[in-house]
Parts: structure tokens; C-alpha cells; sequence
């Protein structure tokens, strides 16, 4: 198989490098992604990292300039996490999968298509990398793809949303397993936690703009209360 696993550094000091990591994904042909995308999108932030937030895929934008949520949706949630007091020092930013998906319309601009579950999975081991290697104290999905990724596809934005659950073992991620892991037991002080979110796109979609935002907000001070 053409699977994103082969093209992780064999040595598993490597993998413990978050700069090998990088320039191994730049090289990934796990799924058809590449083909069309201008370049790998990697996560991006403090090494030191206490809160992982995890996205769905790059942008144009994001796929032009090599960085991760650096467009309209970016901007969003910049503002969100400024306003709910979480230092950016302390934040990485990364996609559950990692090229951008687009449909090319008659004229140049270039529409977002969600990944598919093939593509999702073929991307997944650069997402647990990333999380093994940072070890955050907490994860902050945002949207149903990022909830999918970690919780599997039974994953529900509206019914999931806005508590601090345990991070599921990442041998099980984004597996039913995954969602059966998560009983009602708060987590653990020790442990990972993983808190789902809305997407920041949604703001920019929604009708009701001020009051979606206003839920985004909500969830993240939640995070930055568990940062304590
Ligand atoms: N939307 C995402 O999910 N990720 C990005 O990096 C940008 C927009
Ligand atoms: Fe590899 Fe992920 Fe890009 Fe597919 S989307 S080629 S799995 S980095």
C-alpha cells in the first residue's frame, strides 16, 4: 500500500523530530491529494505546544503559502483565541488531512471539497505523529472532519461539542473504538484531553454570525480554563 506510514522515518528517534517529520510529509504520496495541490500543508506552531488544534484540510490559501489556517478562517480563529486568552506561544495549528482538496471551477477559482474517508485515513499518521510527538494537554477539534479523524465517524459536532473529554489511545484514534473509549468519566488531570469544536468557517457561513462566534468562544475558554 501507498499508505502515509511509509513515508514516516523508519527510526523512531526520527519520528520524536518534529522538523524530520515536516520534511517527510513533503514527500507523502499516501493518497492522490499531492497530485493537484501545490504543496504539503504541515502543522505549525510552539514546539512546546500545550494545545493542538486541529483543522480539516489547507485552504487556497493556506495551499499557496505552505501554512496552515492563514486565510479568512485563519483570521477567525485568531481573533477567537486572543479573546479567550490563549497565548498563541502556546497553540499548534495543524489539518486532519494535509493537501487541499478543490474542485476547479470554469474560471481560477479553485473550490474546497471535503476529503473523503479514504483520504482521511491515508493522512491519519501524520496527525498521530504530530500529537505522539507533542504529547499537548489538550486537542481542540474543530469541525465534524477533525471530530471524525479522532472520534471516528460517528463523530457529531452538535451533540459532542463544548466538554472536555479523555483523547482517545491513539492506536484506536478515529476508530468506533475510539468513540466507544469515551465513557462519562471526566478525564484525568494526567491525561490528554480532547475538546470538539465548531469549524471557524462556519462563522463566516452562518447567518447568525455574532451568535455562532459567540459558541466558538464559549468552547475555546473552556480549553484556556483547562490550561489553567
Ligand atoms: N480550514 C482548515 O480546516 N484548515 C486550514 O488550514 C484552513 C482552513
Ligand atoms: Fe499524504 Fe495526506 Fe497529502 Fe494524502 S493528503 S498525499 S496522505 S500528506
Amino acid at each position: 500500500s501507498r499508505d502515509a506510514e511509509m513515508f514516516l522515518p523508519d527510526d523512531p528517534r526520527d519520528r520524536s523530530d518534529l522538523h524530520a517529520l515536516r520534511a517527510a510529509a513533503a514527500g507523502c504520496r499516501g493518497c492522490d491529494l499531492y497530485r493537484d495541490a501545490t504543496q504539503t500543508v504541515f502543522g505549525e506552531g510552539g514546539p512546546n505546544g500545550r494545545v493542538v488544534l486541529v483543522g480539516e484540510q489547507p485552504g487556497d490559501q493556506e495551499d499557496r503559502r505552505g501554512a496552515p489556517f492563514v486565510g479568512p478562517a485563519g483570521r477567525v480563529l485568531d481573533r477567537a483565541l486572543e479573546e479567550a486568552g490563549i497565548e498563541r506561544g502556546d497553540v499548534y495549528v495543524t489539518n486532519a488531512v494535509k493537501h487541499f482538496k478543490f474542485k476547479q471551477t470554469g474560471g481560477k477559482r479553485r473550490i474546497h471539497q471535503p476529503p473523503n474517508a479514504g483520504e482521511m485515513r491515508a493522512c491519519r499518521p501524520w496527525l498521530l505523529a504530530e500529537l505522539r510527538i507533542l504529547e499537548p494537554d489538550v486537542v481542540v477539534s474543530l469541525g465534524a472532519t477533525a471530530g471524525k479523524a479522532l472520534l471516528g465517524s460517528s463523530f457529531r459536532v452538535t451533540k459532542q461539542r463544548g466538554r472536555l473529554m479523555p483523547l482517545p489511545d491513539l492506536e484506536t484514534i478515529g476508530t468506533p473504538a475510539a468513540a466507544r473509549e469515551l465513557g462519562d468519566e471526566p478525564p484525568g488531570e494526567a491525561d490528554t484531553r480532547l475538546l470538539a469544536t465548531i469549524h471557524p468557517s462556519a462563522v463566516l457561513r452562518a447567518e447568525d454570525r455574532d451568535a455562532v462566534y459567540a459558541g466558538l468562544l464559549d468552547d475555546l475558554r473552556i480549553v484556556a480554563g483547562a490550561l489553567g
